[in-house]
């Protein structure tokens, strides 16, 4: 059987298409997806091999980010856009594991992460956490449901990892960001991981296009420049917009292959 076939085959038992949020579980060794995630997410690894290993990246990246904000920075609120299906290490593990009262929101609109959402709601008894349902382009939305988890007059660290890539209009990814991030005060942070094909990620071209006919939501690459314009009026902390398997890495950077996804923390004055 061809892989198309396959493709079509699994959309004719009633999977549907491919969702990155079963897809990006895939990838991360997890279980939460159906034949057709697995059948595009295969595809897209034959196209693009390294994309296992950025989605591992990308995840080693939102605990070294989260451990500084909850450790160093002292932040105690986190509001985490595009969170994924559950998995190993996270947002409220990790900075709850620092400060326990840290009190965390997890967003996503995908129906399968809603459905495996309580995984995500075991916080410890002094912190808190809550899922929204929201879809990431309704930023107002995802402020006025926070709000009754999170005090939005102290800080917050604000993560959109793997997220904007999902937002194909950069005008539009960047007012979203702009907007979240007005609405916190100063000693807030943002996070963020992007998808590039700078950073050797040249061959992500094709494996996007694949993705963009076979599966759901579409996605974008974007280079450094569009990367940085998300970090305007924020101190963007060292060492800047860096491959995200580099950003903070330690002493074994050397051995962690750089992979095409930008990874950055910026901190608002
Ligand atoms: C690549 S995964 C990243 C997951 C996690 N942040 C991480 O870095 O491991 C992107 C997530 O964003 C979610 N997503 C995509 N478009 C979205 C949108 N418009 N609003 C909210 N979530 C969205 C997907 O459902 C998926 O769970």
């Amino acid at each position: 059987m061809s892989d198309s076939s396959e493709l079509a085959g699994s959309a004719a038992v009633g999977e549907g298409i491919a969702h990155n949020a079963r897809v990006w579980n895939y990838w991360l060794g997890g279980k939460d997806y159906y034949q057709v995630d697995r059948v595009v997410g295969d595809r897209v690894t034959g196209m693009y091999p390294s994309i296992r290993e950025v989605a591992r990246a990308d995840r080693r990246f939102l605990g070294r980010a989260v451990r500084y904000l909850a450790g160093e920075a002292g932040v105690r609120q986190f509001l985490d856009i595009g969170t994924g299906l559950p998995t190993v290490h996270n947002t409220h593990e990790v900075a709850q594991e620092i400060a326990p009262q840290a009190r965390i929101v997890y967003v996503d609109n995908d129906p399968v992460v809603l459905l495996h959402a309580r995984a995500l709601l075991t916080s410890s008894l002094e912190g808190a956490t809550d899922y929204v349902d929201a879809d990431a382009r309704d930023p107002e939305r995802i402020l006025r449901a926070a709000a009754g988890t999170l005090d939005l007059s102290r800080p917050v660290g604000l993560i959109l990892l793997g997220i904007l890539n999902f937002v194909p209009d950069t005008e539009e990814a960047t007012a979203v960001v702009r907007t979240l991030l007005a609405a916190l005060p100063s000693g807030s942070h943002l996070v963020l991981t992007h998808p590039t094909l700078e950073l050797g990620g040249e061959a992500n071209a094709e494996a996007m296009e694949f993705w963009n006919a076979h599966a759901t939501p579409p996605i974008v690459a974007r280079g450094r420049e569009d990367v940085a314009r998300f970090f305007d009026g924020l101190e963007l902390l060292e060492p800047g917009i860096v491959s995200c398997s580099r950003w903070r890495a330690g002493s074994g950077a050397d051995e962690e292959p750089e992979v095409a996804q930008f990874g950055a923390v910026g901190r608002k004055p």
